[in-house]
């Protein structure tokens, strides 16, 4: 069964004069281990798309299934559970708790269900993603490269089914994008983790297994990129 499904969305923003079609129709499915890149002109829907999908945002129409559950009957607890366990956000500007450790921002999901650390598996991924002399540092004192990881970091942490990102790398450099990009890809091959990752760089977009364009609230291509 596919990871995601959404069927038939609508957004609107505004009234009257001011009345903005953000997502018309959208239709799209995911199967678990897809790498999909969503490309577009700005204010063609992308993010708002990827928020109703977190369930940070709701739709006016239309259903979105993440592991066959309808999000859109979660009641505010369970969406609030579904945000933390189900999807990991990821922002072109890292959202990291400047008062906090990086361990400490890492850790937060699990904490907040007061759930034990895996101290293998968070090893693990902070091995991986380079971090490991930096857990005691606080996010204002690493690069942007840096605090970027730490925010895949806290997104991998529950595993979770989908990982969404909204520009990742629009904050950084090429060679740091590129690094960043490497280490999605090595947990998209290694751990089957799904991604969908909004991008205006036709670079980074050719790095997906799949181009999903969206213009003007619409979906007008959708590709595989072997
Ligand atoms: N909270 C909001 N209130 C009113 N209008 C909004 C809101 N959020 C988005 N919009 C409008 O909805 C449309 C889609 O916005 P969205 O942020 O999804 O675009 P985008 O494709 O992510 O653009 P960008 O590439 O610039 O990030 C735009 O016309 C935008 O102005
Ligand atoms: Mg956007």
């Amino acid at each position: 069964m596919e990871i995601l499904k959404v069927e038939n969305l609508r957004k609107e923003y505004g009234e009257g004069n001011n009345k903005v079609i953000a997502l018309n129709s959208i239709d799209l499915e995911v199967e678990r281990g897809e790498f999909v890149a969503v490309v577009g002109p700005s204010g063609s829907g992308k993010s708002t798309l990827l928020h109703i999908i977190g369930g940070v945002d709701s739709p006016d129409f239309g259903k979105v299934y993440i592991d066959g559950n309808d999000i859109s009957k979660y009641s505010s607890k369970e969406l609030a559970y579904f945000r933390r366990r189900k999807v990991g956000l990821i922002y072109q500007f890292y959202n990291l708790i400047s008062n906090l450790t990086v361990r400490h921002n890492i850790e937060l999901p699990l904490k907040l269900d007061k759930r034990k650390i895996n101290e293998i598996e968070f090893l693990d991924i902070i091995k991986k993603l380079g971090i490991e002399n930096k857990l005691d540092s606080f996010p204002s004192e690493l690069s942007g490269g840096q605090q970027q990881r730490v925010a895949i970091a806290r997104s991998l942490i529950y595993r979770p089914s989908i990982i969404l990102a909204d520009e990742p790398t629009g904050n950084l450099d090429r060679k740091k994008s590129k690094e960043i990009i490497e280490i999605l890809k090595y947990f998209n091959k290694t751990l089957k983790q799904t991604i969908i990752l909004i991008t205006h760089d036709e670079e980074i977009a050719l790095q997906a297994g799949r181009i999903v364009t969206i213009v003007d609230g619409k979906i007008v291509g959708d590709e595989k990129n072997e």
